[in-house]
Order: C-alpha cells, then structure tokens, then sequence
C-alpha cells in the first residue's frame, strides 16, 4: 500500500479482523518494522532509524492510545496520565493537562484511585488521556472506544476531534465503529491486503 497522510488529518483505518490495522498502526508508530517499504514522517525515512533514535522520536511526536490501555497498576489513574510528560521532562503545565484530559473522558471522580482499581473501558479512557498528555503532533489509536458504551464513545471522539482542530494534530485511528465518528477528512479502508481510499464500495486503491 501506498499513501501520505498530511499534517492536522483526521483518518479512520477500517476493515476486517485480521486484515493488518494493527500492524499498519504499529509500523507506522515505529514499534515494529517492516520487512519491505519505507515509512516516511516529516521527511524522514523512519526505517533507517536506530533504536536511540526511534526512542527519542516516538516520544517527541507521537501519541499512543494502544488496543488493550496497558495502564501501570501500581500508580494511580493521575501517575498513569502523566508519565509520557515526564519521560520528557516536566512542567508546570502537566499536572493541569493531565486533570483537565481525565476529566474531559469522563473519570474526575477516578483520579487518585489505583490503576487496578477500575474497570475495563474506565481504563480504556485513562489511557486515551494518557495518549494525548504529550500533545503530539502524530496520535495513533487503535480501538479508543472498542469497549465504550455509545454516549462516551461518542464524547470521546467530540474530544479527538476537538484537539486535532486546536492543536492541527494528525489522527490515525483504526476502528470497528466508523459510525460513531461521523464526518472525517478520510477514511482508509484494509481489504484482502490493499489499502483502499474511501468506505464506499467503489474505492480508489492505494498502491502503484
Ligand atoms: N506478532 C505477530 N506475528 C505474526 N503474525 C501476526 C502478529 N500479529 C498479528 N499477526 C497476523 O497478522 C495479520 C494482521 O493482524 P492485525 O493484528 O494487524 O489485524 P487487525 O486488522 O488489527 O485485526 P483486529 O481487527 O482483529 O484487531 C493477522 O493474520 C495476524 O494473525
Ligand atoms: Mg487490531
């Protein structure tokens, strides 16, 4: 497959189970490499990378909101929101960020509580405020609202949208539920292992 995604896009990944929206996700996020291609971000052919580098690059631009949240049981809802800030170096500002992201997906009454301690879509939201606390430039989502009852799914993406338009950040998200994110700048569908652009029947492919 063969696409550019541009700077302040919001683009849906859609398609069969197992058709590769997680590995297309992973490779783009730098966490696995692909075996044939290139990947391309800001100008940068990011398959050349070494390891330091990709380091220092995931956490500098983007943002991770993973498909199981991966939450670090020992610390608190707050901690867990907060350590991508503070890989980077903290500021005044995180704290603040942080609440006010855990309040936008619905958990301020959950703050202080342990990681362990709540329940599996509460954890899904925690994770999606930890995702964006970095405001990166690049957030990659794969399933934010897979297990979210419809009115917080969709609170969830007013928030998604809403931070794209104010920070012109780029959103890649892979989903079972295109419906609930209404109008988008794109969406990508995965089919038989070609990247199709549209979620109509009559879509344009994606590869030379
Ligand atoms: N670590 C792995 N090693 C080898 N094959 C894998 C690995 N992870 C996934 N696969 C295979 O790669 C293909 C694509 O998997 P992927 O997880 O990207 O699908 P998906 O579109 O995200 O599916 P779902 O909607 O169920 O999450 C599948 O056939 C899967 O079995
Ligand atoms: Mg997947």
């Amino acid at each position: 497959m063969s696409f550019t995604i541009n700077q302040g896009e919001f683009v849906l990944v859609v398609g069969s189970s197992g058709s590769g929206k997680s590995t297309l996700l992973n490779m783009i996020g730098l966490l696995d490499r692909p075996t044939n291609g290139k990947i391309f971000i800001d100008g940068i052919d990011t398959t050349t990378l070494d390891d330091n580098k990709i380091s220092s690059f995931r956490n500098k631009k983007l943002g991770f909101i993973f498909q199981f949240s991966n939450l670090l049981t020992d610390l608190s809802v707050l901690e867990n929101v907060l350590l991508p800030r503070q890989i980077g170096g903290t500021d005044g500002t995180a704290e603040k960020d942080a609440r006010d992201l855990l309040k936008a997906v619905g958990l301020e009454d959950q703050i202080n509580k342990r990681a362990n301690k709540i329940s599996g879509g509460q954890a899904q939201r925690a994770a999606i405020a930890r995702g964006l606390v970095n405001k990166p430039s690049i957030v990659l989502a794969d399933e934010p609202t897979g297990n979210l009852d419809s009115v917080t799914s969709e609170k969830i993406v007013e928030l998604m949208k809403s931070m794209a338009k104010k920070l012109n950040q780029t959103f890649i998200i892979v989903t079972h539920d295109r419906q609930h994110f209404g109008d988008v700048d794109r969406v990508i569908t995965i089919k038989d292992g070609r990247a199709f652009e549209g979620d109509q029947p009559s879509m344009e492919v994606l590869a030379k």
